[in-house]
């Protein structure tokens, strides 16, 4: 199956009233696991990358490794660029071949942000490409993107004209939820989501995935959250099953690196199928 524009699978699933699990990847490993997790359910899935991963692993090495895995997976994949507030590394990464971008200007007055966020969109169009906005910070850094304290809120009827003027795809609401962890069980403005999908009829992107309970997930992708942002959840069960694997092989003093990597794949696998079932997506494959 070739790769499918984010557009087409977000459209898809918010029609149908289903998520798309967005997978933040991190290298080669995850990138396998996470495709093998969509085919072992027939789901489409996004995989998703930071700056700092496109930084650290290489832009082409990534998109190369992303593409050679791809292209034996049955079911539809889409590559994003998770939180940007970078125009350069969007338009390397346009030019590179992902699907689809978040520019993640909320640090701007959202004047500024919806002036940019148009032209992001005009340059992504040219690629076929999908762009998701977003006015309000997501609390809680991302692979070092963001901030740990709660943003400014915007009122509704700012983030409609957002979202009408800029002609974004899919749009980012802050309702309480957080990146990483909760600290506390998470108390989300639901009804924001709602609001903002009567108004606009556009798909929304629930951020902070990891932690938020099963009722929480299939409400709001009720309520139109087509996307759904899991990252925590996939680098700890890569890190916790490393580890786990490695205190055995302490213990045992027997050194095998592809049984720790086969290891950490079925973790991730078993942990990303979760997800995919969780948000309806198996089956959904076309
Ligand atoms: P979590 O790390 O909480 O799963 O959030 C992921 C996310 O929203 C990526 O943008």
């Amino acid at each position: 199956m070739p790769i499918v524009s984010t557009k087409e699978i977000l459209d898809r699933a918010f029609a149908d009233k289903y998520g798309v699990a967005a997978f933040n990847i991190l290298d080669d490993l995850t990138i396998d696991a996470v495709l093998a997790a969509a085919e072992e359910e027939r789901a489409p899935v996004i995989l998703q990358t930071s700056v700092k991963t496109v930084r650290a692993y290489g832009r082409d090495r990534l998109i190369s490794v992303f593409r050679a895995m791809a292209q034996d997976t049955t079911v539809p994949v889409a590559v994003h660029l998770d939180h940007c507030p970078y125009r350069d590394v969007i338009t390397e990464c346009l030019d590179a071949g992902w699907n689809s971008v978040l520019f993640d200007a909320h640090e701007l007055d959202v004047a500024d942000n919806l002036a940019q966020t148009v032209e992001v969109v005009a340059e992504a169009g040219k690629h076929g490409a999908a762009v998701e906005g977003e006015i309000e910070g997501i609390e809680g850094k991302e692979d070092d993107i963001g901030s740990d304290e709660a943003s400014k809120l915007q009122s509704l009827e700012t983030a409609v004209d957002f979202i009408r003027k800029t002609g974004v795809d899919v749009f980012a609401p802050a309702i309480g939820n957080a990146h990483g962890q909760y600290k506390s069980a998470p108390k989300l403005d639901h009804q924001r989501v709602t609001d903002l999908v009567e108004a606009t009829n556009t798909p929304m992107a629930l951020h902070g995935g990891t932690g938020l309970s099963d009722d929480q997930f299939r409400d709001l992708i009720a309520r139109g959250c087509a996307k759904v942002n899991i990252s925590t959840a996939i680098k700890e069960a890569y890190m916790r099953s490393g580890l786990e694997h490695l205190k055995e092989a302490e213990e045992k003093n027997k050194w095998d690196p592809p049984t720790l990597f086969a290891h950490q794949r079925a973790a991730v696998v078993s942990t990303a199928r979760e997800h995919i079932a969780l948000f309806g997506g198996s089956g959904k494959a076309w």
